[in-house]
């Protein structure tokens, strides 16, 4: 399959700062893509991009054949785009199955009754692992619940392409496994996955492709075995000595 997404040339800087400088990748459609890289390398920024909440300084971002670069947000559903970041705030007052259901009332699947979206959102929360916590409020559960129900209000509204940005911060290594076969059974059902994350372990299980950004440049890509034997990504990456 081709790609799904192109970023050519793709440039942001904040009131002189360069924070995302001259990057160019492509996602390809049906695979698992990782973005790796120290803390303020750009990788949100580019996701930020991607989604229409920052427009790109220069360059551009091609998705399904089609120039989307500085579209508005509100244009990314429909197109079949889903970020965790998104939506920042779960609904507080909501119930967890609620705040599904409403991901899947404004998805793109056009329900003809509220059984079904309830049916459909009782399916998300059974794969995200929170259907027993359907009747909670979010903000009765810790943060990687929260994490979880970000990526279940995102799935919710049947995205072809998923920008996972560190859900798996906060997760014990059991929590990481398990979020691990959320996310390959997620792509299995056909949902293009790009994420930013730390953890190494999840990426060289995850991802076929990885892309490497430093001081807002990508300073490599490839494999994940590709990249974490390059010295250079060893060197500003990984760190002296851990072979993790
Ligand atoms: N809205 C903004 N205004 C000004 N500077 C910003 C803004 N957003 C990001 N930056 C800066 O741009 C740089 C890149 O930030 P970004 O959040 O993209 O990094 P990151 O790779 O996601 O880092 P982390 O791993 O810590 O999440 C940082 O120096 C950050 O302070
Ligand atoms: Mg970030």
């Amino acid at each position: 399959m081709g790609n799904i997404l192109s970023i050519s040339g793709l440039s942001k800087s904040f009131r002189g700062l360069q924070a995302v400088n001259n990057v160019s990748f492509n996602v390809r459609e049906g695979g698992i893509t990782g973005m790796i890289g120290s803390n303020g390398a750009g990788k949100t920024t580019v996701f930020n991009m991607i989604s229409g909440v920052l427009v790109p300084t220069a360059g551009t971002i091609t998705y399904r054949d089609q120039d989307i670069t500085g579209k508005p947000s509100y244009c990314y559903t429909d197109m079949g785009i889903a970020r965790t970041f998104q939506i920042m705030k779960p609904l507080r007052h909501m119930s967890v199955l609620d705040n599904v259901i409403s991901g899947a009332l404004y998805g793109r699947k056009h329900y003809k009754s509220a059984k079904e979206a309830k049916e459909y959102a009782e399916e998300i929360l059974q794969f995200t692992g929170l259907y027993e916590r359907r009747n909670w409020l979010p903000g009765e559960m810790g943060t990687p619940f929260k994490k979880r129900l970000e990526v279940a209000r995102a799935l919710a509204t049947d995205p072809d392409l998923l920008l996972l940005d560190e859900v798996m911060a906060g997760l014990n290594p059991t929590e990481t496994d398990e979020a691990i076969e959320l996310f390959r059974a997620i792509n299995a059902r056909g949902t293009t996955i790009l994420l930013i994350e730390h953890i190494m372990h999840a990426v060289a299980t995850l991802c076929e492709e990885v892309v490497v950004m430093h001081h807002g440049e990508k300073v490599a890509e490839g494999t994940p075995e590709q990249v974490m034997n390059d010295p250079y990504v060893i060197e500003i990456y990984l760190g002296k000595g851990d072979d993790d």
